[in-house]
């Protein structure tokens, strides 16, 4: 194996102040870059009282107003690109749940960006030149698919752009082509886990050596379950399309401690979601990006409505996010009580006779919220049969309403009752009236 291709760059181990002038050298750039060449961000910035050169140090970053979806909206489809049209190379855009896609565009210089990124990532997941590469996320205008691409085959990787869907065939392409990585959510992961096994293979048999799961929430519950079946190191990958796609962390192989911030790229910072004041290292909050390099669609401040902490480094010299616990899209409020659908995940995956599916139902009852929670067992779970299936609905149930403090309804579904997603899960169903 080739020794230098397994190292960092030196950037990732560099010491702080190297980082942080690096940071503040950049975020100049990208300030003034947004100012000059974005009319949407010069109006705000001047609605605020402030100008690029109020920026010196990484802290004066607070004083600049936060940007949101809503801005990108505001100026759909391309208002908020910093360059001529003709400099832009791609687009992609992702669907809101409401009105409009988000548009996000790409330079020549960003492309190559994210794939060195994506590739630093598949490095850090353990991935080396040489290995075989199974891209499972979305192609086309979601970042996943394309991203993951353009990252493995910088690393030197061979692709095998699968695409999401088609799941028997995922499975035989699997087991022919034998490939080393897999990058896919894991909510569909477990989905080809179950094909495997349908056609009588056990998943553990596939090769696989790696897993790079990201584009939705997912716990360390569902880590363990998926190495446990699938018999690979499951490495935890964060992105979102405004700010580039796949690659803004990535989980390293040694540590397995939270995805890195690429901070010589993106800044991060915590705010508190109601105040958007600024929130310190560790506490939790709403994680917001300042780009530092991108040319088309420079983002400063970006609200990602993603909750969880910024952590101290360790297997890099940059900082790492915690779990994603929720989006503040995501919570669900039961009867005052503030609900994020990985909390009722955790304590799904404590129950050994159910499966990873589910999914959570809403309804209004008379004035009041109401929480369903449908379940499915184990393919192999012994004794669930009818009083067995309520006896592990009421502990569910108990443990809901004892550690989360909302009462729920459990409901056990058949074995494929509850939908299979190819991309993102969808874990909430609102049937409560708009
Ligand atoms: O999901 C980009 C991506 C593709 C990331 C493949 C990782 C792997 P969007 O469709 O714009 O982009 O969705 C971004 O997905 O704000 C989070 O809420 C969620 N998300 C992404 N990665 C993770 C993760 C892609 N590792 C939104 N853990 C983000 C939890 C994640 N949530």
């Amino acid at each position: 194996m080739n020794q230098t291709a397994a190292r960092p760059e030196p950037i990732e181990t560099a010491s702080r102040d190297e980082i942080t002038a690096l940071q503040t050298r950049r975020m100049k750039w990208s300030l003034q870059h947004a100012y000059d060449n974005v009319a949407h961000y010069r109006a705000k910035f001047d609605a605020h009282g402030v100008h690029p050169d109020h920026f010196r140090h990484l802290e004066d970053l607070a004083k600049f107003p936060c940007t949101t979806k809503e801005d990108l909206r505001q100026t759909y489809p391309f208002g908020m690109f910093a360059v001529p049209m003709e400099e832009v190379l791609r687009i992609h855009a992702s669907s809101g749940t409401t009105g409009k896609p988000t548009v996000v565009g790409y330079t020549r210089g960003d492309i190559d960006t994210w794939a060195e990124l994506m590739a630093r990532s598949t490095r850090a997941a353990g991935g080396r030149p040489g290995d075989k590469v199974h891209v499972a996320y979305g192609y086309g205008l979601f970042t996943g698919g394309l991203g993951a691409h353009y990252g493995a085959e910088r690393l030197g990787c061979t692709v095998i752009p699968m695409s999401g869907g088609q799941t028997e065939k995922q499975v035989q392409l699997i087991r022919d082509f034998r490939p080393d990585i897999i990058m896919v959510t894991p909510s569909y992961m477990l989905v080809i886990a179950d094909e495997f096994q349908r056609q009588g293979v056990d998943p553990r048999e596939s090769g696989l050596r790696i897993g790079m799961f990201g584009a939705e929430p997912w716990t360390q519950q569902m880590r363990e379950e998926i190495e446990g079946r699938v018999g690979l190191s499951a490495i935890d990958i964060y992105g979102l399309s405004e700010v580039m796609g796949p690659g803004v962390a990535c989980e390293c192989a040694e540590a397995k401690d939270g995805p890195v911030v690429w901070e010589d790229h993106f800044y991060p910072e915590i705010i508190d979601p109601a105040t958007a004041a600024p929130r310190p290292d560790g506490e939790p909050g709403e994680l917001l990006f300042t780009t530092l390099t991108k040319q088309a669609l420079p983002l400063i401040r970006y609200r990602t409505r993603d909750i969880t902490r910024l952590l101290a480094p360790t297997a890099r010299s940059f900082r790492r996010m915690g779990k994603i616990t929720g989006r503040s899209d995501d919570m669900l409020i039961i009867r005052g009580v503030n609900v994020f659908p990985s909390q009722i995940e955790e304590l799904v995956l404590r129950q050994p006779q159910l499966s990873p599916h589910y999914v959570l139902e809403v309804r209004r009852e008379g004035h009041l919220d109401a929480l369903d929670v449908l379940v499915e067992p184990k393919p192999d779970a012994p004794g669930l049969d009818g009083s067995g299936r309520e006896a592990v609905a009421a502990a569910l149930a108990h443990h809901i309403k004892s550690l989360i403090g909302v009462s729920s309804r459990v409901r056990m579904v058949d074995i494929g009752g509850i939908e299979r997603s190819i991309g993102k899960a969808k874990r909430v169903i609102d049937k409560r009236p708009k």
